[in-house]
């Protein structure tokens, strides 16, 4: 790996399977027991805000049951000892990659130890439940929601993230099935200007054949592996 310096890694539900989280396409995944389009759109934010609410209530309160996994530690010791340029762009709402010491993370799809003022935008950090018409403490609306990019809303930092898969030498893709846009993209995007690319995954991903290589596995055996490679003993 002489020649790579800049590395970005995209993270989806698979690899905080292994913690106990469901994936969401996956059987027994969130869908099941709930349809998306009842919990994860405007519209339903608005029709049912009790049911969105209370369904990010349950999803931050099983938090405090799970611990980060041997994949989650990995990135975080690529990301304390990786000399080049690095970001770590999580699908994932939980917080494992920071408490797994990642610092180097953006939350493209937003965070559920968060809070959003619907009015005004403020971001706050949150612990516990978010009932509907809570009131923001930055505005005074009555309108904080769950940090969630819904369907059809625009993810987080997509002009920081262009840009470093634009620059980036090395893509790697972990635990994630390419089924969402933008981010199921993001191989292409990084490919096109020259990048390797790489997906660790336990089955061939949506946009599997867009990559050069596919190690197919659990991401707490093919993560650590893969970060050994790219460290060496450091
Ligand atoms: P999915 O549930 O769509 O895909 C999870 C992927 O992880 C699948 O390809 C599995 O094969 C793989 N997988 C499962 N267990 C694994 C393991 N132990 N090791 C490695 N891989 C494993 O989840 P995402 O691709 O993350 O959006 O879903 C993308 C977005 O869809 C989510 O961020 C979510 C949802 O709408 C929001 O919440 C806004």
């Amino acid at each position: 790996m002489t020649d790579i310096r800049n590395i970005v890694v995209l993270t989806g539900a698979g690899i905080s399977a292994e913690s106990g989280i469901a994936t969401f396409r996956g059987p027994g995944g969130l869908w099941e027991g709930h349809r998306v389009e009842d919990v994860c759109t405007p519209e339903a934010l608005v029709r049912d805000p009790a049911l969105v609410h209370r369904f990010y209530d349950l999803r931050r309160a099983a938090l405090a049951a799970v611990e980060p996994n041997a994949a989650h530690r990995a990135l975080a010791r690529l990301d304390a000892h990786w000399p080049g340029e690095l970001l770590i762009v999580t699908q994932n709402v939980d917080d494992l990659h920071e408490r797994a010491g990642a610092r180097r993370l953006l939350h493209m799809h937003g965070e559920l130890r968060s809070a959003l003022c619907a009015r005004c935008g403020a971001r706050t950090a949150w612990a516990g439940d978010l009932p509907p018409a809570t009131v923001c403490d930055a505005c005074g609306a009555p309108a904080l929601r769950p940090d969630i990019v819904f369907f059809g809303e625009m993810p987080y930092a997509m002009e920081r993230i262009e840009a470093a898969l634009e620059a980036c030498d090395l893509f790697v893709s972990i635990g994630t099935s390419g089924a969402v846009y933008p981010a199921a993209g993001f191989v292409r995007t990084a490919r096109w200007r020259g990048a390797q690319t790489i997906e660790l995954n336990l089955d061939p991903s949506d946009g599997s054949v867009f990559f050069h290589e596919s190690r197919m596995g659990a991401a707490s055996v093919l993560v650590p592996e893969w970060v050994v490679s790219v460290l060496g003993d450091a």
